[in-house]
């Protein structure tokens, strides 16, 4: 029933490339030695200089000898055929003829796609996992390989490949789909509740999440739910599904289990953390789809999710905070209020206009680690920071200097549970989000023409496309009762 992910069952497949087409010697550089072969098809003007400068010497950095374990290490978990990156870069062959567009968007940071970065005004509370951001010298190499004409170097002294990392959970135990294809039509977006049953007999914590989405050009936000005591039962219908406004579940006793935006990566409890799922607990997915314009689409994802049977020392909660349908007192004034009265409201044709919202936590809540932090904001945001302030210090958590819609994750910090960064009563956690409603703006642009506009519009908070938000989202890992405290 359960089909797996564009990519997921090629995966093996571009592995074995690794193993066999990666670094598998030509006739020519075998027989020869050489490292001067003009490389052959597509790669030929890539690496004309390379061919040119025969001269007996190999260029260097080669791809076989440099340049291949930065990109297998950084870039082909992505791009590889079958991969949520729009083409190869595996081979010689299918990497040299984007040398010069690589070394670009490396330069620009913009690949790997990585959005947390350390800043004059924010300094991230400790290293992140799996943290994909290239060094200096990595850029460099980059730059230098193109420099001397992308050459390919001698396959006989290759450099040892690392496997590319997986974007994939690991030990998985289940994975659940929408129990119905759903679809996506017209031009308004759509708040649908998926309900799937896991058939627990009993109770188990879940130390691992990965959604799958199925259509992933209309999905827009999933957030899964844990429904202990069946609240689902009474509004599902026989299609498995009911309405959520906004794409949250709002019901009795329910517990958010994972939030997945574009961009999104699996979610991984810290080491002894789990999230608490009864036995007979529902699985409720909330979706925010939001249509192409060009007609019916379908849509049927899945999670992966891994449990387990031993109660955790940790209990894991996963969370969105802020701005997402109203604000109240929480809004703090900001530029183009009208009369100085605080008002999300983002002008037309305004660049750089923010919004800051604070929470105050209530006394007495103890001290909580926090493992994880995630930036939230639709099509006119830009770049969103986030802060607690605490005895008039302000300890920073996030920063998100240039915010894009399409590469949204949760940051996972690296450190022991002892040591990650905490909330507690009396802090006050803030949310700065930047919008840039201008032309300029080309995530904006592409928002517009799906709604057949070519114009900015007075942008107000809310759950559609072109309405805006200010969201954290979080994950905490605490030995107390936290639904109790929260
Ligand atoms: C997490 C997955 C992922 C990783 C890792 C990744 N890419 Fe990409 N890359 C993508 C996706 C998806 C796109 C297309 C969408 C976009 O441009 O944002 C893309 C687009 C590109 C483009 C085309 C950009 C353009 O403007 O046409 C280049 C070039 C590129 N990547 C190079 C790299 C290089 C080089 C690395 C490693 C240093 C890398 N990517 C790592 C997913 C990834």
């Amino acid at each position: 029933m359960v089909r797996p992910a564009r990519g997921i069952s090629v995966f093996t497949c571009s592995f074995a490339l690794v193993a066999c087409g990666g670094v598998e010697p030509t006739e020519t550089t075998a027989s020869t030695g050489e490292a001067t072969a003009a490389p052959s098809g597509e790669a030929e003007s890539a690496g004309e200089s390379a061919g040119e400068s025969d001269v007996g010497e190999a260029l260097r950095p080669s791809w076989h000898e440099d340049v291949a374990p930065l990109v297998y290490r950084s870039c082909v978990g992505c791009h590889y055929d079958g991969g949520i990156g729009p083409f190869a870069l595996d081979t010689y062959e299918r990497a040299a003829p984007w040398g010069a567009v690589m070394d670009e968007v490396v330069q620009a940071k913009t690949m790997p796609p990585w959005g947390a970065h350390d800043t004059d005004e924010c300094q991230s509370p400790a290293p992140f996992k799996d943290d994909m951001r290239l060094s200096d010298d990595e850029r460099r190499l980059i730059a230098d390989w193109v420099a001397v004409g992308t050459p390919e170097g001698d396959p006989a002294n290759a450099a040892a490949l690392p496997e590319p990392p997986s974007l994939e959970l690991k030990d998985t135990t289940a994975t659940l789909q929408n129990p119905t294809p759903y679809t996506i039509d017209g031009t308004e977006d759509h708040f649908v509740c998926m309900v799937v049953d896991p058939g627990l007999t009993e109770d188990v914590w879940v130390t691992g999440t990965q959604m799958i989405p199925d259509n992933d050009a209309v999905v827009h936000h999933v957030l899964t739910y844990i429904d202990p005591d069946g609240a689902s039962d009474a509004v599902v219908d026989a299609e498995g599904k009911f309405d959520c406004p906004g794409g949250f579940a709002n019901l009795p006793g329910v517990q958010q289990m994972s939030t997945w935006v574009p961009g999104g990566v699996p979610t991984e409890m810290p080491p002894d953390t789990g999230i608490p799922m009864p036995a007979g607990s529902k699985v409720i997915m909330a979706y925010h789809y939001h249509p192409t314009g060009a007609g019916d689409d379908v849509d049927q994802s899945a999670i992966a999710m891994r449990w387990t049977t031993e109660k955790p020392a940790l209990t894991g909660y996963v969370g969105v905070i802020g701005a997402a349908f109203s604000v109240g007192d929480d809004l703090l004034p900001g530029p183009n209020d009208p009369g100085g009265v605080p008002v999300f409201e983002i002008p037309p044709n305004v660049s750089g206009h923010t919004e800051t919202i604070v929470y105050e936590m209530p006394e007495g809540i103890p001290s909580i680690p926090i493992f994880s932090e995630g930036a939230h904001m639709h099509y006119v945001g830009v770049e969103m920071k986030i802060w607690i302030e605490r005895d008039g210090e302000d300890i920073c958590l996030l920063h998100v200097p240039r915010y894009d819609f399409n590469w949204q994750r949760l940051y996972d910090y690296d450190v022991p549970v002892d040591q990650l960064p905490t909330i507690q009563g009396g802090d006050k956690l803030y949310m700065r989000c930047t919008y840039d409603n201008t032309l300029e703006n080309h995530n904006l642009v592409e928002a517009l023409a799906q709604q057949g506009l070519s114009e900015p519009v007075t942008v107000g908070i809310g759950e559609s496309s072109l309405e805006e938000m200010c969201l954290s989202l979080f994950g905490l890992a605490s030995a107390l009762p936290l639904h109790e405290l929260l």
